[in-house]
């Protein structure tokens, strides 16, 4: 029978993880294709080798998963074009910001039938409004694209610790079931809901209360008033949620993508991480500055996210009822304190 053939679009901290725990079940399952290709962005080290070449020879990222083997059925390749070209089951996995270039690059590049999934949090606003990166790859390449988010920080996942994930999709329920068996392992446990547009948004939108939540560490409040912030932080992510999609489900709230993984992220996220140290240093220091520094190539999703959920909230005058959402952003931005995350968050409407 015709074997599947995995592709991974993206090889940072969780793309390399996703390429190593989709490469243990690709040898374990005949209906794939032993090879997981995985695209790299890329760069010359340090050293003056290419990362490629390193990953190829070692079996391992040395910038983004250092420590940890890959598996010797993981093929690093820096050509995009061909990394895709002979895929059946396309895995997207970068920083958000960077997946409009991609897909335009990938127009025309890849085969007729193939399926994509994003493990990608973030979103695009337009003209016409906000664009899920799911939507984004189905339009640009004209693919069906499920997504898988959770409670999953790499690191984590990279030496096999318990975890959960979602996989969340449109209408075809066996392609779900195709994804849930691509990736489930004993230690990563995933569950399918009919429920896209839930599981992106609860991804997304995550990582502004984390940062949210971060502040609240820096200014040491202490663990009751993160508990609260991270509260109205869910309380937000579900008005949005429906506001933007009336299809969007209360249960996935619940599931691994909704409260598990915002407190993972609340706790141990690079979010988190990054916004302690700005309200440490009184907002004097900018993110840009704070992430080079602090995640060696790695990259932020909140700062972004908290911009663009803000140009859809004064688009459509809804900057009143999110106060949590748009005081992050204000903060972040360097026009309210970091203090004022507390008290701005507090005036959320005691209603819905
Ligand atoms: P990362 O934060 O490690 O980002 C670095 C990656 O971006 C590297 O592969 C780098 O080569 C690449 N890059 C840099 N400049 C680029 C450019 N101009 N064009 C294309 N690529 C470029 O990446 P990650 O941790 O794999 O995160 C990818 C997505 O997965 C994000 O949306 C993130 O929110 C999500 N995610 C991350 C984790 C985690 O724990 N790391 C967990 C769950 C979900
Ligand atoms: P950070 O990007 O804040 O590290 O969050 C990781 C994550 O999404 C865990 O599920």
């Amino acid at each position: 029978a015709h074997k599947s053939k995995v592709t991974v679009v993206g090889s940072g901290n969780w793309g390399s993880v996703a390429a190593r725990l989709l490469a243990s079940n690709t040898l374990r399952l005949s209906s794939f294709h032993d090879e997981v290709r995985m695209w790299v962005y890329e760069e010359t080290l340090p050293s003056g080798e290419k990362l490629t070449d390193v990953i190829n020879r070692s079996n391992e990222n040395v910038k983004y998963l250092p420590g940890i083997k890959l598996g010797n059925n993981v093929v690093a390749d820096p050509d995009l074009e061909n990394a895709v070209k002979d895929a059946n089951m396309l895995v997207f996995v970068t920083p958000h910001q960077f997946m409009e270039g991609i897909c335009k690059s990938l127009v025309g590049k890849i085969k007729g039938d193939v399926e994509a999934i994003s493990l990608i949090k973030g979103m695009e606003v337009k003209m016409e409004g906000p664009c899920m990166i799911s939507t984004l790859i189905s339009q640009q390449l004209g693919t069906n694209c499920c997504v898988l988010m959770g409670a999953n920080i790499a690191n984590e996942i990279a030496v096999e610790k318990f975890s959960e994930a979602t996989v969340g999709y449109r209408g075809n329920r066996q392609i779900a079931e195709k994804w849930v068996q691509l990736f489930s392992t004993p230690y990563f446990i995933v569950t399918a809901v009919q429920d896209v547009e839930g599981v992106e948004l609860c991804g997304t939108l995550k990582n502004v209360v984390a940062l949210a939540a971060g502040f609240v560490d820096g200014l040491e409040m202490g663990n009751n008033t993160k508990a609260a912030i991270m509260r109205i932080g869910l309380r937000e992510m579900k008005a949005f949620s429906k506001l933007l999609f009336s299809t969007v489900k209360d249960t996935t709230f619940f599931e691994s993508c909704g409260v598990a993984d915002l407190i993972t992220t609340c706790l141990g996220g690079r979010n988190r991480k990054v916004a302690e140290a700005f309200a440490k240093n009184g907002g004097k220091r900018s993110f840009d500055e704070l992430e080079a520094e602090m995640l060696q190539g790695q990259k932020l999703q909140g700062v972004s996210t908290a911009r663009e959920v803000y140009e859809v909230l004064s688009h459509r005058g809804w900057l009143e009822l999110f106060p949590l959402f748009a005081s992050v952003h204000e903060i972040c931005i360097g026009h309210l304190p970091p203090s004022a995350i507390v008290e701005h968050s507090e005036r959320t409407p005691r209603s819905s």
